[in-house]
Formats: C-alpha cells, structure tokens, sequence
C-alpha cells in the first residue's frame, strides 16, 4: 500500500515536473481535438442546448508561436453541418483549411470529420477561430494567442498576466432557428436577449450576478487583456471604470501605443489592451460593452454587459462597483475617433510593407437593399425583403464550393466578371435616395487577380434603405488601411490624405456609416479567398466578394494540394 501510494506520488511529481518543463518552454500541443456537440447551457433564467467545441462556451484557446503550423482535429457530434474558420490566418497556400461553407469548403456533415491544417505566418497576437456556418458562430468560437517566436519578444513590457476578454452576444431562441426565420420572413433578426463577457452576461441581467466574470488584479501590475469581439450583430463599445488602456495589437499586428478610456470593437476585430491596476485598491470596477450602432432606424439590443475588475487582498466597500461611462450608442464620432487613431508600431523590427505602387484598383459600393415580396409579405421595410450588396451584387452561394469548382475546373459554379466599380454612380451617401436603387442583382460573381497584383480597394458605404457601419473582413491577407473619411469618396483630394507611413495592418475594419475606407494589400496568396461583412445578417444577406487569386508561376506561388478528407458536397 505505501509502495503504491509513493509510487503514485512519483507520478504526480513526474507529471507535474513535465508539466513545469512544458510551462517554462512554453511548448503547445501542435495538435488540437475539437468535437462540436450540442450542449445545455443555462443564461438568463432558462437552459437551452447549444452548439460547442468540447462542451466550452467559449471554446478552447489555441495556443502558436509565431509561424507554426498546428492542426486541428474536427470532428462533428452536433446535429447540423459546420465549418470552422480561423479567423485573420493568412494560410499561405492553404485555402483548403480556411472554412467559409460553400467558399472553400462544403460543410463538414454531422457524424464526419474534417481534419485542418493552420499556417501562421506573420500573424503575431491575438486572433480567434470561430464556425463559418450560418449563424453558428454565436456559440462556436474562442481565442487564439500567437505568441511571439522564440528569439523575439513583444514590443512593450511583459505584462504580469494575460487575460482573453471575448465579447459575445446571446438569445434565448435557438441560433439555427433565428437563421432560418430571419432569412425566411425577410426581415431583421431579432434582437439578442444579451451581450457576454467570457460567456457570462453580467450583473446587470436577470439571474446572471453569480456568474459574473471577475478578474482578479495585483495593485500596481500591468496586464494584458486580449480583446475579441465574437458578438453576432453589433459594434461594441467597451470600457473599464476609472481605468485607462492602452492598445499595443490589433488583429495580431502591433500598433504604436496609445491609451484611452473607451475602445469601439466591430464583430471580427481584436485588440491587446494594455490595463495598469493602479486605482483605488477598495473599490470593485465594472468592465463593460454595449452596442454602437451608426444606422438610424435599425433596432438593436440595448442592454449591457459588465464584468468586475476587483483588486487581490482589498476589502470592497459595500457601494455597488463603478460603471464606466461608454460612448452613446449613435456616437459615430467616438467610434471613427478611436478607429483613425490605431497605427502601425512600424518600428526597425516591425516595418509597414505597404503596397506604392497600385497595379489593380477597386472602389466596392456596400449597401443595405431590398427585393420586392410577393403581395409585401416580408418583414422588411414595406413588405419586403432585405438584402445587402457589394458593388450592387448579392452574392448567392453555390451548392459546391468555389475553390473546388476553381481547383478542378468544374464549369458553371461561378462567373468571373465581379464588377471593379459600381455599376451606377449616384450620390451614394444623400438623403432620400430614389426607390429604384433599392433592388440589387443575386449573382455569384467572383474577383480574380493576378498573383502578386498590388490592390487598392475603397469601400463606399452607402445610404441606400439605411447607411450602417460595415465591418468588412478579408480572409488570406492583411490589409493596410491607408485612409477613411465621411461622406463620399474623392478621387482627386482624399488619397492625398493617405497614411503610407504607418497605416494599421488589420484584417477586419470598420467602413463607417455613410463613409469610405480604403485598403491596400499585395494578392500573394494563391487560393479562394472571401470578404465579407462581419455583421452576420449582411453577411447573409449578400454583402460579401469571393476573390480568387490565380496560382503563380513557381511551385511556392500554387495553392498546396487537397487534403485527402475535404468534405463532400
Ligand atoms: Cu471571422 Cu469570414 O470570418
Ligand atoms: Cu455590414
């Protein structure tokens, strides 16, 4: 007996030693097993099945260094088809692994397995994984932390902890049926019940205070919050009591420091916050996000979400903790203030590697629309249907994926003449404009470029049924934002504005309301790549471009062959 019981301690402290080795070399599974399953969660007073990876909501942190390569073994438990996405992984060559349902993959069929393969490459940060399959990323998503690798080291302090903060957002209805119904009666989705902070909506919600999440701090430390939003429909703002941040990353790209009191965070984006505990160690601090939201007339979910920020060995006082004051929820300014302000760190170790020299130019219209319904029957604005456009287009999605009906030649998936301008120039961004713009074309037009093309992309934004901020996501690349403004875009005077020095490098970006940013990235990732709304109901309802970029000429410019076990179509 005492043998066995040494000999189990000897195992525990092997194992925990191995443990210690691992921690200290800071070694990740390369490896990953991700089973989606339904799972019953309660929030809010009632329980309700949900979609997961491993039971978790959130799901499972991925862990990387610097240009690894991980896999990740997904297999599907649930009962619907699912794609998972590894949202700002440029994948070079690879789009097979990248996940958008009938974009680069078919769905990955309930009982089946898919088995993906993540390339980082210059990614260096945070960023997030989350499933690509109508609405299901509500329940479907988690962090990934790409550290840097191993001779390097982050361009500030090493802050004393790292804390993932997921924003996330939460119906009582079931998320396949709020896809379904909203798609079918035309209209907008219903507002969510609640946003979430790592899961949990919060005090200010009905049964949620003991779940409440609380970060625990050590006055006089500097932490690292590690910013995501995951909500499905809204632009967040989000905000500490008393407590300033700085940003150092966005979208797993560094940025020059800067310190504020608020952030505005669309669905898509990340942020690395830099959070100092240096207030009044005897008071507790709400966290907070609520919604902005730069459309008039749309209806939006306007509760908030709090989590407690609360400092180790101090004694609250019995007064309920502070709430930050965050921007109103139609601050447009507060929110295009914080997004002109990110910049590139473009340091000697971090240099800005903007394309000058543009090759390929592309202004995309993104407007909000409407089809007619028969005898008004939709929910839309009088009877009809709302639909959503890039450059007057709806993009419909095939029924096989356009990067094997593009790999092997199969004929009428897809047409090749996406517009590089909007087909009608009007005054995108006046009052009143005339019904007729109103109705878009459904097409499955794709963009093809040049391997190596250099693109300057502007995004107008437009008032057509209603002007909305449009988070627009690109997957494969990163893009330089080189410029922004309200109103309409000028040709001639605005690119005189560009920031060619140290524009942000982001995956995800914020195209205010009734105005344009414009991007810039070089086409050197061979494959299918999607861009899209990051708000899931333009998403949905059209708002999205499917770019291909052709092989180039030398074997390391050509899409990586198949895996073996894509999914049927
Ligand atoms: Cu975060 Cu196409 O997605
Ligand atoms: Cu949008």
């Amino acid at each position: 007996m005492r043998i066995s019981i040494s000999l189990l301690q000897l195992f525990l402290g092997l194992l925990l030693a191995i443990n210690g080795i691992l921690l200290h070399c800071q070694a990740w599974p390369a490896r990953y097993t991700f089973v989606v399953e339904e799972t019953p969660y309660k929030r809010l007073c009632s329980t309700k099945k949900i979609l997961t990876v491993n039971g978790q909501f959130p799901g499972p942190t991925l862990y990387a260094r610097k240009g690894d390569t991980i896999i990740v073994d997904v297999i599907n438990k649930g009962n619907r088809n699912i794609t998972l996405h590894w949202h700002g992984v440029a994948q070079p060559r690879n789009p097979w692994s990248d996940g958008p349902e009938y974009i680069t993959q078919c769905p990955i069929q309930p009982g089946a397995n898919f088995t993906q393969k993540i390339i980082f490459s210059t990614e260096e940060g945070t960023l997030w994984w989350h499933a690509h399959s109508e609405w299901d990323r509500a329940t479907v998503h988690g962090a990934m932390i790409i550290y840097p690798n191993k001779d390097t080291h982050y361009p500030f302090p090493k802050p004393h902890a790292e804390i993932p903060i997921i924003l996330g957002e939460w119906w009582k209805e079931d998320i396949g049926e709020l896809y379904t119904q909203t798609l079918k009666n035309g209209g907008d989705p219903n507002n969510s019940s609640a946003f979430l902070v790592n899961g949990q909506p919060g005090d200010l919600y009905p049964c949620s205070k003991p779940e409440t999440f609380k970060l625990l701090v050590d006055y006089g430390k500097t932490y690292l919050l590690r910013l995501i939003n995951a909500a499905e429909q809204e632009i967040l703002f989000f905000s500490i009591a008393n407590h300033k941040v700085t940003v150092v990353g966005s979208d797993a790209s560094y940025t020059k420091p800067f310190t504020t009191d608020y952030v505005t965070i669309p669905p898509g984006q990340t942020l690395d916050l830099l959070l100092t505990a240096n207030q009044s160690p005897s008071k507790y601090y709400y966290m907070a996000a609520r919604a902005y939201l730069g459309g008039v007339g749309i209806a939006y979910d306007n509760t908030t979400t709090t989590a407690i920020l609360q400092y180790k060995n101090h004694v609250p006082s019995s007064t309920p903790p502070l709430l930050p004051a965050l921007p109103a929820y139609n601050d447009t300014n507060a929110s295009v203030h914080f997004t002109g302000s990110l910049r590139s760190l473009a340091d000697k170790n971090h240099p800005v590697d903007v394309p000058l020299k543009i090759t390929t130019h592309l202004f995309y219209t993104l407007s909000v629309n409407t089809f007619p319904c028969p005898k008004n029957s939709c929910a839309g604005p009088n009877g009809s249907r709302l639909a959503a456009s890039v450059n007057n287009i709806s993009f419909m999605t095939p029924t096989i994926d356009i990067l094997q009906a593009y790999y092997y030649h199969v004929n009428g998936v897809f047409g090749t003449r996406f517009p590089n301008f909007p087909p009608l120039l009007f005054n995108f961004t006046a009052q009143d404009l005339p019904l007729y713009l109103q109705t878009p074309k459904r097409s499955t037009e794709v963009k093809v470029l040049e391997y190596n093309a250099t693109v300057e992309l502007v995004f107008q934004g437009t008032n057509v049924v209603s002007g909305d901020d449009h988070p627009m996501h690109l997957h494969g690349f990163s893009f330089y934002v080189v410029g922004w403004g309200l109103g309409n875009f000028d040709k001639d005077k605005d690119p005189l504005t560009y920031n060619l020095v140290d524009p942000p490098l982001k995956n995800t970006i914020t195209v205010p309301v009734n105005g344009w940013t414009a991007i810039r990235f070089k086409a050197d990732n061979p494959g299918v790549w999607f861009m899209h709304c990051h708000l899931d109901r333009h998403m949905s309802w059209g708002m999205d471009v499917t770019f291909i970029v052709k092989n180039g000429k030398e074997t390391q410019a050509q899409i990586l062959p198949p895996p073996p076990d894509m999914p049927p179509c």
